[in-house]
């Protein structure tokens, strides 16, 4: 009988025991879904299979009909997030677990070993986003696009994806370099070298400068050459990248539809008029033209994803777990072309921007309903920089010039690359100039 007894008893125990774990298991969240893994490799069989891998992502979260997916290579977590409220989970509930970048073959090389901002952790990052953020937010914008522009629109078509480009690049070396392309260069500024000499009566002329003269505590420079060079490359890249491409794109969009066209030209002849060119200052007024530039990051990005946010401890994201070390990446287009979110969502209609009519309508989208700057403490640094260059390069284009279909197409063919999100062709228009001459060759050089 007590043998009995004593049996029933560990019986008892061991099947509360099993229940227990069980709870556990059900309590413990689950990993985000995402397709089966292979032991060791995880998913990377199928992504060197599937190229470009961006599109077979955006793939399976179609056919998945998921809105997170997680993906495994080798040991790290690779988690896409495509819904507006998971990422606002990711980047400001949980802002503070998502600030690490991925350290990888890739990421080192392109910032010189971790040197440059969007690629740095910890005190290095701040180093240098605090170097980039406090001098280069708000240069001015010379720009002799217009004068450029007509002298290549005489014989009638212009290339709009070198124009664009040819913009953001000589913007990017007058920060840079303090000067600029559009004709001959101009010897280099002296005043780097001077200043450089220890010299400190010269005034620091560019961002270069800038960089060079920056001192610590102990009155040391406070820059290597190679987190020099690293934050010359990434501001290089980040000025001509999502401008240009966002401009060629509205560009396209907007000749295909010539109510929109018209109503940011309207508004242009309102707000500047054709008497002078439009400046920086009128940016802040050219609500239609910003909603135009909004919808262009928002249905064609330059880049798929935000740069992956690697988690520094296991988080929790919509009840699923994200494991610490996952890169978490925002999709752009997932987000932007969100059935959910967005009413047809392919369909280039600048309207859907200007419903809060009671606030100044800007490029940044805190909401992340759609990826422009970010958000977050990793967020772009130079949202004022980005909006002005992209904003004075559109508008002076509509301003200057009326744009149309070249001779012999009735459409411009808005095909996307296959290995990317820019247009398969760089977009070539009729461009006829419409202001009086002298304006333009106010702009010359
Ligand atoms: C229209 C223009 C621009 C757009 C749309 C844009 C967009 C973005 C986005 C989406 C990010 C990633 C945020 C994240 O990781 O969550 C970013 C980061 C960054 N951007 Fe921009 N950007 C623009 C212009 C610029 C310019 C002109 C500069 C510098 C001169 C710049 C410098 C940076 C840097 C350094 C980071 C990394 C920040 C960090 O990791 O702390 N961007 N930008």
């Amino acid at each position: 009988m007590t043998i009995l007894l004593l049996v029933a008893f560990f019986c008892r125990i061991k099947k509360q025991a099993a229940m227990a774990a069980k709870n556990k298991r059900k309590k413990q969240p689950k990993l985000p879904p995402g397709p089966a893994t292979m032991p060791v490799l995880g998913n990377m069989h199928q992504m060197l299979m599937n190229k470009p891998v961006f599109r077979w992502i955006h793939r399976l979260l179609d056919e998945m009909d998921i809105e997170i997916l997680c993906l495994r290579l080798g040991r790290v977590h690779v988690i896409t997030v495509a819904s507006p409220e998971m990422a606002r989970e990711v980047l400001r509930k949980n802002d503070a677990l998502m600030t690490s970048r991925p350290a990888s073959f890739a990421w080192r090389a392109f910032s010189f070993g971790y040197k440059n901002t969007i690629g740095s952790t910890g005190d290095q990052w701040k180093k240098m986003r605090r170097a980039l953020a406090s001098e280069i937010l708000s240069p001015a914008m010379e720009c002799h696009l217009v004068n450029y522009v007509y002298s290549h629109c005489n014989n009638g078509t212009v290339d709009v994806r070198h124009v664009t480009r040819h913009f953001c690049g000589n913007i990017a070396r007058k920060l840079v370099f303090g000067r600029r392309h559009f004709s001959t260069p101009t010897p280099a500024n002296s005043g780097r070298a001077l200043r450089r000499n220890g010299d400190e009566r010269r005034e620091v002329a560019d961002f270069l400068d800038v960089l060079v003269s920056l001192e610590d505590a102990q009155g040391n420079p406070l820059l290597s050459l190679d987190e020099v060079k690293a934050e010359t490359l990434e501001i290089f890249i980040a000025t001509v990248d999502n401008p240009s491409n966002a401009v060629e794109w509205a560009l396209a969009e907007m000749v295909n539809n010539p109510n929109v066209m018209k109503k940011a030209v309207d508004e242009l002849d309102v707000v500047v008029g054709k008497e002078r060119l439009v400046e920086e200052s009128d940016i802040q007024n050219l609500t239609y033209l910003k909603a135009c530039i909004r919808e262009a990051f928002r249905i064609h990005p330059y880049h798929p994803f935000n740069p992956p946010h690697v988690a520094i401890s296991d988080t929790i994201i919509a009840g699923y777990l994200i494991p610490k070390d996952s890169h978490v990446m925002l999709s752009r287009i997932g987000l932007g072309r969100n059935p959910r979110v967005w009413v047809n969502p392919l369909e280039f209609r600048p309207e859907r921007h200007l419903n809060n009519a009671t606030s100044t309508m800007v490029l940044a989208e805190p909401e992340l309903r759609f990826v422009s700057f970010g958000a977050s403490r990793r967020g772009c640094p130079a949202v004022s920089l980005g909006t002005s260059i992209t904003m004075m390069l559109f508008a002076r284009l509509l301003q200057g010039f009326t744009w149309s279909i070249p001779p012999g197409a009735d459409k411009i063919e808005l095909q996307e690359s296959a290995s990317s999100l820019q247009l398969s062709k760089p977009l070539l228009m009729q461009a006829k100039p419409r202001l009086l001459l002298h304006l333009y060759e106010l702009d010359r050089l």
